[in-house]
C-alpha cells in the first residue's frame, strides 16, 4: 500500500461521505440518551482509524526511506582507489641504466643547457661557419642571441658537452653527457625531440681499442647479453678523425644475425682538443654520441618511435 492509497481508505471513513460521517450525520435521528452513547462510540471509532491511518502513514514514509538509504547506500568501509603513483619512461631507464653502467668504470656524469649556442653546438666542434656539414643536421634557431652576441638554438646533439665539460675539468677526462636533443625532423623513425648520451675519455693514452673495449663492455651490460658483437664501420663527423660508426648484432634472441646501427664515435680530432683548451700534442682520447631511443627500442624490442611520446598509458604501464 502507498500513501495515495492510505488517503483514499481514509476518505472511505473520514471523508464528506465517508461511513464514519455518515453515522455521525445519523445522529440527530436519535433519541438524546442513545444520541450520546452513538456518539461517543462513533467518536472513539474515528479516533482508533485515525490512530490506525496516523501509524500506517508513518509506516509508509519510513519504508519509503528505507528504500532510499538502501538504495543510495555507500560502502564507507571500501578502501579509496589510492592516488596512483606514476612510473618511469622507458627511455629516463635506459637513461639511468646507462649512467649506472658508466658511473661504475669511473665515468662523470654531466648535464648542460639545451638551449645552446652555435659556438659550442657547431663551431668548436670543428663544423666552420657557412660549412657544409652544418647542414647534416637541421637545427631549431632561437630568435635571439647570448649575451656574448652568439647564435642560440637547441641543441642538435649532446656533443657540445664535450667542449663545456672539457673546458671546466682537467685530464684524465672521463664523462657520459645524457640529455634531449633536437632537430628539425618527424616521422616514423624520426622526433623533433629526442635523447643522446656523450662519451668522452681524454687522457695521454687513449686510443681506439680502448673505445671499443668500453663500448663493448657498457653493450653487453646494458643488453644484458654477451651474445652479441660489434664492429667498427668508417664514417664522417667533423669533431672526429678517424671517425666511426659502432655496429652490433646480437648472436641469438629475436634480432639475431642483423648488423644495427648504434652509435656514432671517434677519435677526438685535434682541433677539438685545442678547443677543449688541452695541447693535442698531449692528450687524445675518443668519444661517442648514441641515441637513447634506439637504445631501449631494441632493450624492449619496440618498433615504432612514436609510442614513447604518444603518452599512451597501456604502452607506458608496461614498463612502470
Ligand atoms: N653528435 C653526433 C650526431 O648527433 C654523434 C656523434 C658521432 C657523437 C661521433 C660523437 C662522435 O661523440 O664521436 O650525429
Amino acid at each position: 500500500m502507498d500513501a495515495a492509497e492510505l488517503e483514499r481508505i481514509k476518505a472511505g471513513y473520514l471523508g464528506r461521505a465517508g461511513a464514519l460521517t455518515e453515522l455521525l450525520k445519523g445522529l440527530g435521528k436519535l433519541p438524546p440518551d442513545e444520541r450520546r452513547k452513538a456518539g461517543g462510540l462513533i467518536n472513539g471509532a474515528k479516533d482508533r482509524i485515525e490512530a490506525a491511518l496516523d501509524s500506517r502513514r508513518a509506516a509508509i514514509a519510513n519504508a519509503a526511506l528505507e528504500g532510499r538509504l538502501a538504495e543510495e547506500a555507500i560502502d564507507v568501509t571500501l578502501p579509496g582507489r589510492g592516488r596512483s603513483l606514476g612510473g618511469i619512461h622507458p627511455v629516463i631507464r635506459s637513461w639511468r641504466r646507462i649512467e649506472a653502467i658508466f658511473g661504475s668504470i669511473g665515468f662523470d656524469v654531466a648535464d648542460g643547457p639545451e638551449i645552446e649556442n652555435d659556438w659550442y653546438n657547431f663551431t668548436a666542434l670543428n663544423n666552420p661557419e657557412n660549412h657544409p656539414a652544418r647542414s647534416m643536421q637541421d637545427t631549431f634557431y632561437v630568435d635571439i642571441r647570448d649575451s656574448a652576441g652568439l647564435n642560440l638554438l637547441l641543441r642538435t646533439h649532446t656533443s657540445p658537452m664535450q667542449v663545456r665539460y672539457a673546458r671546466q675539468h682537467k685530464p684524465p677526462i672521463r664523462v657520459i653527457a645524457p640529455g634531449r636533443t633536437y632537430r628539425v625532423d618527424s616521422d616514423a623513425t624520426h622526433s623533433p625531440m629526442f635523447h643522446q648520451v656523450e662519451g668522452l675519455w681524454i687522457d695521454e693514452q687513449i686510443s681506439f681499442a680502448d673505445l671499443k673495449g668500453v663500448y663493448t663492455d657498457f653493450l653487453r651490460r646494458f643488453f644484458e647479453s654477451d651474445d652479441l658483437q660489434v664492429r667498427f664501420r668508417p664514417s664522417f663527423f667533423p669533431f672526429t678523425e678517424p671517425s666511426a660508426e659502432i655496429d652490433m648484432m646480437f648472436t641469438s634472441g629475436p634480432n639475431k644475425g642483423r648488423w644495427l646501427e648504434i652509435s656514432g664515435a671517434g677519435q677526438v680530432h685535434p682541433s677539438v682538443i685545442r678547443n677543449y683548451g688541452l695541447d693535442p700534442e698531449r692528450y687524445i682520447g675518443f668519444a661517442f654520441g648514441s641515441g637513447l631511443e634506439r637504445l631501449t627500442m631494441l632493450r624492449y624490442g619496440i618498433d615504432d618511435l612514436r609510442l614513447f611520446f604518444d603518452g599512451d598509458l597501456r604502452f607506458l604501464r608496461q614498463f612502470a
